[in-house]
């Protein structure tokens, strides 16, 4: 029986069908890797790429970014600076949760997106003050709904980047590959 059927395999007929499962398992595998890579479900569908639209600075919304090691995410008291004057808040549906969060003193629950592993030293600050733009590394947010991460940060994104940004600066090159930079 075994044998009947690994013969039927050789045969044009079988290969089709070895190709055909092939096929249908490999597009599998995408569909599986797309999913894991669709950015978590958010409490607000926060439209990035309105709100930069209108012209307000990310560091408006990221102060910390130019201040410290994280950027932060902001509280609800600042989206609802703008948004208890804004007409479309009171009928949204998008933005009832929001209302809802300030009403009750419940903070939104956002789910990280953009994150190095703990024994990863990253700093904001450092990378602001030597003039790297947000984009450099979170990718053009004006075309974006909620966050996603356009690329993994690992290890080589991070030395990539150094290795450029110290070209002929020998000293520098030592600095920012050396693993203690990154790892203490
Ligand atoms: C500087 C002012 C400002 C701030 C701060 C702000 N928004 Fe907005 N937001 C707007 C404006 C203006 C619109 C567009 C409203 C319209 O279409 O009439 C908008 C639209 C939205 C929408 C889409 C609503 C819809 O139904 O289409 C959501 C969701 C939203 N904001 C959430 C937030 C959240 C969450 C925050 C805080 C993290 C925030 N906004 C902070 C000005 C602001
Ligand atoms: C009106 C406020 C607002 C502005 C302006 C804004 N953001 Fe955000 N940002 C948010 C909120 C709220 C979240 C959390 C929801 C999400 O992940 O989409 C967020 C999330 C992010 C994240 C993912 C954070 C994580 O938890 O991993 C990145 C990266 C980011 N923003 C970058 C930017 C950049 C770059 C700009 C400017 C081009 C910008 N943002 C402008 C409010 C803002
Ligand atoms: C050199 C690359 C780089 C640049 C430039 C950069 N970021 Fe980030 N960003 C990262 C990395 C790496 C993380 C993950 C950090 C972590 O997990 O501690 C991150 C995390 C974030 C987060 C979520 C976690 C947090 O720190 O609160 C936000 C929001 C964010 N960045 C916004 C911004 C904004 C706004 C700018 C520009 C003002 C900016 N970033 C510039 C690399 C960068
Ligand atoms: C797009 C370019 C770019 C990327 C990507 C980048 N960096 Fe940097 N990094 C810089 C620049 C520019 C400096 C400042 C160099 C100087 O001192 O003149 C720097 C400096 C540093 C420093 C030394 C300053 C400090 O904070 O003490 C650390 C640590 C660092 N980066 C960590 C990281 C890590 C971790 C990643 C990846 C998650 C990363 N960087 C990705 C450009 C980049
Ligand atoms: C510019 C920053 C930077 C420097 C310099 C750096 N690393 Fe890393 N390293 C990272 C980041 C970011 C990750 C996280 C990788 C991930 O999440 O996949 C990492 C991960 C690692 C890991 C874990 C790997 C894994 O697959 O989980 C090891 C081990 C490591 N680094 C060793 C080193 C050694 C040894 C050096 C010096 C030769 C070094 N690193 C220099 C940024 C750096």
């Amino acid at each position: 029986m075994i044998k009947r059927f690994f013969d039927w395999l050789k045969k044009p007929l079988g290969l089709i069908a070895v190709g055909i499962t092939f096929l249908a398992l490999f597009s599998l595998a995408a569909y599986g890797i797309s999913l894991s890579q669709q950015p978590p479900a958010q409490p607000v569908q926060f439209p990035h790429r309105i709100h930069i639209g209108f012209g307000i600075q990310c560091l408006y919304c990221h102060p910390g970014a130019a201040k410290g090691p994280s950027a932060g995410i902001p509280a609800e008291a600042r989206c609802w600076g703008c948004h208890n004057q804004i007409v479309k808040t009171q009928t949204s549906l998008l933005l009832k949760p929001l209302k809802d969060s300030v009403i009750s003193g419940k903070p939104l629950q956002w789910v990280p997106v953009a994150q190095v592993p703990d024994f990863v030293q990253f700093n904001h600050r450092a990378h602001i003050a030597a003039g790297q733009n947000c984009e450099n590394c979170h990718g053009d947010m004006s075309k974006m709904t909620v966050a996603e991460n356009p690329q993994i940060f690992n290890m080589g994104f991070c030395l990539k980047c150094h290795t450029k940004v110290a070209g002929e600066n020998h000293d520098l090159l030592v600095k920012l590959t050396d693993c203690g930079t990154c790892h203490y």
